[in-house]
This record gives structure tokens, sequence and C-alpha cells, in this order.
């Protein structure tokens, strides 16, 4: 049950049409799709599963350095615009995906290019953490070893450090660096599930809801550390909380029924959004 593109016209109140025109260079969204200066490209994105269209016509860049969150109500395609941005879709037989995705200029949907590396340049952080049934160490150090990052024990042990502490997870783990990673308490797990993905050097960091099997001092911690990975990397994040997407983010991108309704700075959404769809749903009216 989709809107058609005349039902959400007729939504708009919030904004005069001339504005509206202006604006709207790309299909339905209001705001400003572009970046002065950016990591991914996403021009006119499509997914279908089967016939089911969800995700229409999406263009978003995601700018250096940048925290964009990814917001709207269930179902309309936030997880699967993520996993367009690391083909992750190509792991679902009925998905097929259309338009451009650039990653530093280079074009990601291209059939013809290696997934693998593509996947640790842009790392998914999932929802509910997945640890390997490995060591802490080993948890770590597969990324690295499969990309052949390091050249000796040395090494590779010196990354595997530097990966902890930069996930904040260090000082908890270093004396049971070889005990299973699925003994360690969610929080941790999800922080180690961040230390395997920065491990081999990502230049997008992407994550579907991190949070939400968290509790509130695990959810501080990890939103603390996303603040300061921003610093080196490009983090796309999708989130149920509105306080996180607040918190954590620069930029916000409202998603309904598979359009890119409305983008612009996190600020500016929750404070003056301007399209009607997004109010409804940042005042709680939807969704
Ligand atoms: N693996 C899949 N196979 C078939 N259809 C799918 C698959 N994943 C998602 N869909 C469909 O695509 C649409 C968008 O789903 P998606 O999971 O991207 O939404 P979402 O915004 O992430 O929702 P939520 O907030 O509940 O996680 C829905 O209609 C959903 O049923
Ligand atoms: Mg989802």
């Amino acid at each position: 049950m989709n809107a058609t593109a005349d039902e959400i016209e007729v939504k708009m109140g919030a904004v005069s049409a001339v504005d509206l025109a202006k604006e709207r260079e790309h299909a339905g969204t209001v705001g400003d799709i572009t970046s002065p200066d950016p990591r991914m490209v996403c021009r006119d994105v499509n997914v279908w599963y089967d016939s089911n269209h969800a995700i229409r016509q999406v263009s978003l860049d995601i700018g250096r350095n940048e925290v964009i969150a990814m917001i709207g109500p269930s179902g309309c395609g936030k997880s699967t615009f993520l996993r367009c941005l690391n083909r992750m879709n190509d792991t679902i037989p009925s998905a097929r995906v259309t338009g451009s995705i650039k990653l530093d200029g280079e074009e990601i949907l291209d059939r013809g290019i290696d997934v693998v590396p593509l996947r640790a340049r842009a790392g998914m952080v999932f929802q509910k953490p997945n640890p390997f049934p490995k060591s802490v160490y080993e948890n770590v150090a597969y990324g690295p070893r499969i990309h052949g990052l390091t050249n000796s024990r040395d090494e590779l042990d010196e990354l595997v450090e530097t990966s902890l502490r930069r996930a904040g997870l260090w000082d908890e783990v270093k004396d049971r660096l070889d005990a299973p990673g699925t003994g360690l308490s969610g929080g941790q797990q999800q922080r180690l599930c961040i230390a395997r993905t920065i491990a081999v050097s990502p230049e997008v960091i992407l994550m579907d809801e991190p949070c939400s099997a968290l509790d509130p001092i695990a959810t501080a911690i990890i939103e603390q550390l996303i603040d300061e990975l921003r610093e080196q990397y490009t983090i796309a994040i999708v989130t149920h909380s509105m306080q996180q997407a607040a918190r954590v983010s620069q930029r916000t991108a409202y998603f309904h029924l598979g359009d890119l309704i409305e983008v612009g700075p996190t600020e500016q959404i929750f404070s003056k959004p301007r399209h009607k769809l997004t109010e409804d749903y940042i005042t709680g009216r939807f969704g």
C-alpha cells in the first residue's frame, strides 16, 4: 500500500509550491540531498523485492566525517536502503537494485566489482550483535587476516588492540582475549562488532539500529563512540529513536513508504520539518 506522488503532494502543507519546485530537483525529496564533500553519492536508487517496490528513486549524498541518521516508520525501507550501500541486498534472491551508488567516485552497483573488499570499505553493524563463535581476539583479527592487512603476529596483535581501544572495549577484555566473544554482555558484544568493523579500516560504517537491544548505559557508550568515530569515518545509522538521531547525527533523512521524503540538518528536521509527513512522524502523529 504505497502512497502515490499525488497523495504525498496533497499532504504537503508546510512549504509553498514555488519553494518546493525549487527544492525538489530529485523526485519527491524536500531539502538538500547533496553534500559539499560527499563520500557516497546515491542517485535514483530503486529496490524491488519481486514486485514490491521498496525504495523509490532515492537520491542522497553522504558526506565525509558526517553521521547521517535514517528514520521513518517500520517497513519504510531504511534497512533496505542501508543494505544497498554495501551490496548486502545481493544476498536476498528476490531483491533487484537499480540506479547509481558511488563510493569515492567508484560505482558500486557494477556487477563486475568484488563485493568482499567493498564490504570491508563499507562495513555493517547490525541490530543484534553477531560476534563469530570465536575468541574475542579472533573476532577482531579475522578481517585483517583475510584481507592480508598485517605482516606479522606482532602487527596483528597491535591492530587488534587498537581496534578494541577505539571501540572503547579494550580495558574490559584485555585479560580475556581468548574467551569466546559470545560470552560478553550485549553492549560489549556490540562494541566487539564495531571493533571488528573498524579493524579493516573502513571508509563508511553502516549501522542498522545498533542500540535497540542495549540498555541506556551501553547505548550511551555506543553513542559516544559514534561521535568519536565520526572524526575518521562516514557513518550512516538507522534508528527508531528520535532522541538518538538528534544526539548523534548532523543530518537526518526521513523515509516513508520507500520514498525519501525529506533530508536536512538534524536540528532543522526536528525543530522545523518542512514536509507534513516528516512533521507528523516526529511529533508522534504517525508510526
Ligand atoms: N528480505 C526481504 N525479502 C522481501 N521483502 C523484504 C525483505 N526485506 C524487506 N522487505 C520489504 O521491503 C520493505 C522495506 O523493508 P525494510 O526492512 O527495509 O524496512 P525498515 O524501514 O528497515 O523497517 P523496520 O523499521 O521495521 O526495520 C517492506 O515492505 C518489507 O516487507
Ligand atoms: Mg529495518
